[in-house]
């Protein structure tokens, strides 16, 4: 018996994120209701202003964050029209779902409404298909991600004092998703010794992404823990470091200055800290150094420092952004959260435009997210070579790390971990 490939039935509801927050979760079933993909869709907190529109209901229902008109816009607009449609060409079903919003930043129905439906019709495509996700995407999909590991909160992460949002290590020496995890927890766990011991149970509070919120201000201090806690794990030589600053949540733009640990810095002397912070900390990563208007400052922040310079907030995952980023030598990684565009096919763009210009992908989590994992399929799809999934702890950032392991061990002797060339990824 052949599978229908047309849409039975989309229904969407409200569930609740790891922060306690409603977000859309959508079901699609084809084949007359016997296969059901299923997406739940993620959200930020240090959202980028070019970001697609997300839909909140505001009012009083779960203090103004209830996602009650983004449902209906699946319930009511979307599953009318879209029933009885073929899932088999995302892109003409995510071109539908761009056409039937009618706006550039999917403002009328919200991203988090069409987003929704576009992850569920490729996870129902997936199923019909009889092959994992990752798969079905990419019949060749084989290469795991290095994870960038957040170990350390901060920025609007955390109840703490540090600017910067995210102190990362990279297991690039391990040979494989399975033996990264594996260093990151042990790492981790001597992390948490260190801060016990320094500043008392308190600094093992957490930020929202699993990773501890020490209260510290320093940039320094921070970089000096996590090298102090690899030290100790024994791991130093399979470790690299890097940052996510988030700059444009700590950027004054009346000022044109940025306030670091309490000092105020203009652009170039903020370029030539990370310039030293480079040197003395091993960093080969940072994300958003600068504010995310200016294309400018990235360039010559990539210009200067050799190492991967990724725009979050500076391209949203949002192609026009990004080549504007290419012709100005801005950045040389694209940060990829199709939550910041709003439909699969149009991110799925965005990154092969990165990489065929040389710029890297990392496939990244939000900060709000649920259990569903299916930026680990993505990312091995991609081909991207790193993902942003959290501190490895916490069920939300796990899910994706687990998933991970069942998609290495499916892969078997097919798997690759690109280790320390994990920025020379190009699918
Ligand atoms: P967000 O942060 O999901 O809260 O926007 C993640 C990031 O900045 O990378
Ligand atoms: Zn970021």
């Amino acid at each position: 018996m052949t599978t229908d490939l047309t849409i039975s039935s989309l229904h969407a509801r409200e569930v609740l994120d790891c922060r306690g927050l409603p977000t859309v979760q959508v079901d699609l079933t084809i084949d007359h209701g016997r296969l059901l993909g299923r997406a739940d869709v993620p959200s930020g907190r240090s959202t980028g202003s070019h970001e697609a529109f997300e839909s909140r209901d505001g009012g009083r229902r779960f203090g103004g964050f209830g996602v009650g008109q983004a449902v209906a816009a699946v319930n009511d607009v979307l599953a009318p029209a879209l029933v009885g449609r073929s899932v088999t060409s995302q892109r003409a079903l995510d071109a539908m779902l761009v056409d039937i919003d009618g706006t550039q930043d999917k403002s009328r129905l919200g991203a988090n409404a069409l987003l929704g439906v576009s992850l569920a019709a490729a996870r129902a495509a997936a199923l019909s298909s009889g092959r994992p996700l990752y798969q079905h995407l990419n019949a060749d999909a084989h290469v795991l991600p290095v994870p960038l590991v957040n170990l350390i909160n901060g920025g609007r992460h955390a109840s703490n004092d540090l600017d910067f949002q995210e102190f990362i290590i990279l297991p690039v020496g391990a040979s494989s998703m399975l033996e990264a995890l594996q260093i990151s927890t042990e790492v981790n766990l001597e992390l948490a010794g260190i801060l016990l011991a320094r500043y008392g149970k308190v600094a093992l509070n957490t930020g929202d992404e699993g990773g501890f919120a020490p209260p510290i201000s320093s940039p320094d201090e921070a970089l000096t823990l996590l090298h102090e806690a690899v030290d100790k794990s024994g791991w130093a030589d399979s470790i690299r470091y890097g940052l996510d600053c988030a700059a444009t949540h700590w950027y004054d733009e009346a000022r044109g200055t940025y306030t670091l640990a309490g000092e105020e810095l203009d652009r170039d002397a903020l370029i030539d800290r990370y310039l030293r912070l480079i040197a003395d900390y091993d960093l080969v990563t940072i994300e958003d150094p600068l504010q995310e208007e200016d294309f400018e400052g990235f360039a010559r922040l990539t210009a200067t420092s050799g190492i991967q310079i990724v725009g979050d907030d500076l391209f949203t995952t949002n192609a026009d952004r990004l080549r504007r980023g290419i012709a100005e030598g801005a950045a040389n990684s694209l940060l990829w959260k199709v939550n910041q565009i709003g439909t699969l096919s149009q991110a799925w763009d965005a990154a092969m435009l990165a990489q065929s210009n040389g710029y890297s992908v990392v496939v990244s989590e939000r900060s709000g997210e649920t259990e569903d994992a299916i930026i680990a399929d993505l990312v091995v799809a991609l081909g991207a070579g790193q993902i942003k999934t959290g501190a490895p702890v916490r069920g939300e950032r796990t899910a994706k790390y687990n998933r991970l392991l069942v998609i290495e061990e499916e892969l078997g002797a097919e798997a690759t971990y690109p280790g320390d060339v994990f920025r020379s990824r190009v699918g």
